[in-house]
């Protein structure tokens, strides 16, 4: 199987693999998925009709790579030897294959880290100076500065792009704009591990979204995969002890606002080939422009004097130094996280993902000494595991869609 990733969709999630449409019997890919172009096997001649049993998948991180196999043997259910003359074997591993896996680590241990810095600086600034507008704007200000100064210098290389890509770059940007003044506004309401144990819902947000709004329907433990992660989400809700209607409703709106970035980034981007760390860049700048005006009309210059006033008054010089980390910050982990998405499956980025909010929820409550219930951890391990799950009923589905193709 190879499976081509395209540098957009960056929260993208395992719904995003396939489904069936309403009225069409056979397994159809979800409008949600990022380019995944299958390179199909021969076609087996084995018997549809008998019940396949997915034996063993060879070389899982495979799932990682664009040009790599996954070794899949299927027997048919009577049989007692996989049917290997029909089945795509995997080519031995090439050096360079060790050494990508060597970059998709370090990509993964890059993105957790930053992603867990931004965090914790994120809210040490909002406790202090709570404008997130004004942050989630500096933040993109920040991103925009550092690649245009990169481009102009050369340290990088500007992409070619036409207005056609801007164009179909404009509702993406405007969903990730919204996706990130929701979550910097629930940040600056809740507990950091709060915002996060609502964000790892995303996944049900994007079942529901596809199937009530585009109308696609997927196999019934897709939805199964969902009550854990709307369960746990529930309970962690109800059990927060210092829970907030507007960090509830922001974590909530944020999640919405990303699915719809991945369905436009999935629809507006088809063929284009921008590097991932170019499009988040480009992405950055739009989001900029559009989030400039709204944030002056919700928060404006008067009230960030008074307020920054305050809080350096309070916190002293080192605010500077920490509105400067999350701002960085911010870009460094998208950058990231983009760069890897060039390297690995929608799949894997999903997982990664929900790792990476372990990693967040985890260092925060440690840091801020958040108040725990024990019911209300409960409620957060059962939503993460959920989105554990959620990935892996796609990987097992996928799998068994890949052999019968
Ligand atoms: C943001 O500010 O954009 C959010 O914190 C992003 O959250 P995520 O990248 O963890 O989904």
């Amino acid at each position: 199987m190879i499976c081509s990733v395209k540098p957009f969709g960056t929260a993208t999630n395992g719904s995003e693999i396939f489904l069936r449409q309403k009225s069409r019997a056979p397994i159809q890919r979800s409008s949600l998925l990022p380019s995944l172009p299958v390179q199909k096997a021969q076609r087996s001649v084995i018997s549809v009709q008998k019940a396949l049993h997915v034996s063993m998948i060879g070389n899982f991180g495979s799932l990682n790579g664009r040009k790599s196999l996954i070794k899949c043997e299927a027997y048919e259910a009577d049989r007692s030897k996989p049917i290997e003359s029909n089945i795509e074997l995997p080519k031995p591993a090439a050096p360079s294959e060790a050494a990508k896996k060597v970059k998709i680590g370090v990509y993964f241990a890059m993105w957790w880290a930053l992603n867990v810095v931004f965090n914790i600086y994120n809210k040490k600034v909002l406790n202090a100076y709570p404008f997130p507008w004004l942050t989630s704007t500096l933040s993109l200000a920040c991103g925009s500065l550092i690649m245009l100064i990169s481009w102009a210098t050369r340290i990088a290389e500007a992409p070619k792009t036409d207005f056609e890509f801007w164009k179909a770059l404009f509702p993406v940007a405007v969903a990730h704009t919204i996706g990130h003044v929701a979550a910097t506004v629930s940040m600056s309401k809740v507990a950091v591990s709060f915002t996060h144990i609502i964000k790892s819902g995303e996944p049900a947000f994007s079942v529901l979204v596809s199937r009530f709004i585009l109308g696609e329907s997927f196999p019934v433990p897709v939805y199964l995969s969902l009550i854990p992660i709307i369960g746990g989400c529930s309970l962690a809700a109800l059990t927060e002890l210092n829970f907030n209607m507007i960090g509830f409703m922001g974590a909530m709106i944020s999640n919405l606002a990303f699915v719809f970035r991945n369905i436009f980034s999935k629809k507006g981007m088809k063929g284009k080939s921008v590097s991932g760390m170019n499009y988040y860049a480009c992405l950055s700048i739009m989001s900029l422009l559009i989030l400039t005006p709204f944030a002056i009309a919700v928060e404006g210059p008067q009230m960030w004097a008074a307020g920054w006033e305050k809080a350096i008054s309070q916190i002293g010089p080192q605010l500077i130094w920490w509105v400067a980390a999350q701002s960085v910050f911010y870009h460094l982990y998208n950058q990231v996280s983009y760069m890897s998405l060039d390297e690995i499956s929608p799949l894997t980025f999903s997982i990664g993902n929900t790792m990476k909010r372990i990693s967040v929820i985890v260092s925060s409550i440690i840091i801020f000494h958040t108040p725990v219930q024990p019911i209300n951890a409960l409620g957060a391990a059962i939503a993460i595991l959920g989105t554990f799950l959620y990935s892996q009923v796609f990987i097992v589905l996928f799998m068994i869609y890949d052999c019968l193709s």
